[in-house]
């Protein structure tokens, strides 16, 4: 596996394959933000909204390459700059995923393990992130060393429209794990 990081034009080429593994994730009953049926089309649309963000580095996307070339995974980093010049050292990681397929191979670790070093390359040195309670995603992020900050019950829908627990993580990366 590759990771890619995808400017404004690489996003754009890309569209159409990370669409579709936003849509196998959605379908799969992953709950990143959206409810089932959830189709390419709107998948396409949501990540053609990303463009802006990309494009002025508010937002850093991974695409995570096959030995074809396809598409089989991806991470961003959500920065909090520059609206908020008290949160320039902090980061959110967001819509890390990895196709059906292709799960269960240390995609999503290395995933992870690329935006964290980006992130600190970048003068980051704290991350953050909510995901689903008792979801596979929460057992790579304690083993990849990321702190429970605490559940939030009822936070979110799952794809199938039931309201579902999120926990909250935290992992100091960089300077900040001096
Ligand atoms: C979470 C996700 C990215 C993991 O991707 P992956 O490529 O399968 O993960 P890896 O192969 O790198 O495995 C990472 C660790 O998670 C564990 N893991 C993976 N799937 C698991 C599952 N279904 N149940 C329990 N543990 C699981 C692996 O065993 C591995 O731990 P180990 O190294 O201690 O054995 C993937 O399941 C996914 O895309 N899920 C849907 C989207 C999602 O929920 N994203 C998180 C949003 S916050």
């Amino acid at each position: 596996m590759t990771a890619v990081r995808l400017g404004a034009d690489g996003l754009a080429e890309r569209t159409g394959e990370l669409a579709a593994l936003l849509a196998d994730t959605v379908n799969g009953g992953a709950s990143v933000g959206f409810l089932a049926p959830f189709g390419p089309e709107q998948a396409a649309a949501w990540w053609r909204g990303r463009a802006d963000a990309v494009a002025d580095g508010r937002l850093a996307v991974w695409a995570a390459l096959d030995g074809a070339d396809r598409v089989v995974g991806t991470v961003s980093l959500a920065f909090a700059f520059p609206g908020k010049p008290n949160s320039r050292h902090r980061a959110e990681l967001v819509k890390l995923m990895v196709h059906r397929d292709a799960r269960g191979r240390g995609l999503g670790r290395r995933l992870l393990t690329v935006a964290e070093a980006a992130a600190a390359d970048a003068g980051v040195t704290l991350l953050h992130l909510d995901t689903e309670t008792d979801s596979p995603a929460e057992h790579l992020y304690r083993s990849a060393g990321w702190t429970r900050a605490g559940t939030i019950p009822d936070y979110a829908a799952d794809p199938g429209g039931v309201l579902r627990p999120t926990t909250l993580y935290y992992k100091h990366v960089g300077a900040g794990t001096g």
